[in-house]
């Protein structure tokens, strides 16, 4: 069995910013027109207002500042409260391949790799594009890699149950080096018109280098002691969307299940024993007590919740240093989250540093990774 290390990350980040200001504007104009339209139904008691948004509201509640977007136009216009994004032929670069051939690019420069030096390709993100050919395989074709590729989704813990198969692929002997990517389109499958989740998402792509421990010759290398993936059945996040719509009567018209939604309070009830369970269980299993971490990069999903967590795996209240958040400025990104931690808040630190990396959400899935940074190679 091969040691296994991630060798170098990257980051693609869109080039718009929606503050909560701008959103907040957009959303109450769409609610105040909305009331506008319906304000005889809403007089005769037959419907309710929708209710106004407010940025003390999202930032008390979540943490969130601002987010990324692949196009704020759409985003925030009262009339559409969805991206526009053109129509690529079959025969361009998707936008999903896109950014995510950006992403790698960065990963594989930092990790010192170049395309025949890597063996496969994992696309895991929470939604593709298109059901096939994989969107992995499109991003193996534009960097030029051999191999084989494959899409998969566990929605936010995509990222670290794509780091577990890669490690255990590498580790077996079954590629050198294995590329992930995270591309997150989430302003796609978002609600934007929904005032108790409209400020939830935010877009980038994340990818990840993963390789043989003995091949590595990047300085910021972290080799992965253990992986851990575990999923318990809720509805408690889901999106009805699928390839069935169309079979279903009145399944194609705009209807609000075939977006993002959750029962937030329930899932933050839930997720968070899970999540604590899970990182003190593997932590315990492989030997390492939590004060020995010097840092986790937690999925960013709301600032409470990861302020929740660090306080019971540590057993105290973290330091910004030991759980660094992003979240206040690219919001919920999905899979992507632990990794822009990760690949913005690692690099600072020596060599024999011990961190995890940790995600979850929707299934509800949860993925920890406890890594050690390596000496930089001779
Ligand atoms: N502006 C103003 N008020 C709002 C609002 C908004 N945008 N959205 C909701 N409210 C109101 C609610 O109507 C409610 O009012 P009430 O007390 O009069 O009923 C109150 O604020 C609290 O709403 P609630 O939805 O219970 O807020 P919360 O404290 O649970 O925060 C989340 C909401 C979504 C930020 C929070 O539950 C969360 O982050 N949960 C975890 C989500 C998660 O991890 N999901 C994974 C996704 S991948």
């Amino acid at each position: 069995m091969h040691r296994v290390a991630i060798s170098g990350t990257g980051l693609f980040t869109p080039e718009q910013i929606v503050t909560n200001a701008e959103l907040v504007a957009s959303y109450n104009a769409y609610a105040e027109a909305q009331n506008a339209k319906n304000a005889e139904a809403i007089a005769a008691g037959a419907a309710e207002p929708l209710p106004f948004s407010s940025e003390a509201f999202i930032v008390k509640a979540s943490g969130i500042e601002r987010r990324y977007v692949m196009d704020k136009k759409g985003v925030l216009d009262p009339a559409l409260m969805r991206p526009v994004l053109r129509e690529r032929a079959d025969d361009e670069l998707s936008i999903m391949a896109e950014i995510a051939v950006a992403a790698a690019r960065q990963a594989m420069e930092n990790a010192g790799l170049a395309a025949g030096d890597v063996d496969a390709v994992i696309c895991a993100a929470s939604n593709h594009e298109r059901a096939y050919p994989a969107i992995a395989i499109e991003v193996q074709q534009a960097l030029g890699i051999r191999g084989f590729a494959f899409d998969m989704n566990v929605a936010c813990s995509s990222a670290t149950f794509g780091i577990q198969a890669a490690a255990d692929m590498i580790r077996s002997g079954s590629a050198r080096a294995i590329l992930m990517v995270n591309p997150e389109i989430t302003s796609g499958h978002h609600e934007w018109r929904d005032r108790d989740c409209h400020f939830i998402f935010g877009d980038v792509c994340t990818a990840v280098v993963l390789q043989r421990a003995d091949m590595v010759t990047s300085d910021n290398a972290w080799e992965i002691l253990s992986t851990r993936c575990i999923t318990e059945f809720s509805n408690n996040i889901r999106n009805n969307n699928g390839f069935l719509r169309r079979t279903r009567e009145g399944h194609m018209a705009d209807r609000r299940d075939m977006q993002f939604r959750q029962e937030g309070r329930k899932v933050f009830k839930q997720v968070v024993p899970m999540v604590t369970e899970l990182m003190l269980s593997h932590l315990a299993d492989e030997g390492v007590a939590p004060d020995d971490l010097d840092r986790m990069w937690l999925h960013q999903a709301n600032k409470s919740m990861n302020d929740l967590i660090g306080a019971k795996v540590l057993g105290r209240e973290p330091t910004r240093e030991e759980q660094p958040n992003v979240l206040q400025d690219y919001a919920n990104t999905s899979s992507a989250g632990s990794i822009i931690a990760f690949h913005e808040f690692s690099g600072d630190l020596p060599a024999g540093s011990l961190g995890v990396i940790c995600s979850f959400g929707a299934g509800y899935s949860a993925g920890s990774v406890i890594v050690r940074k390596l000496a930089a190679a001779a």
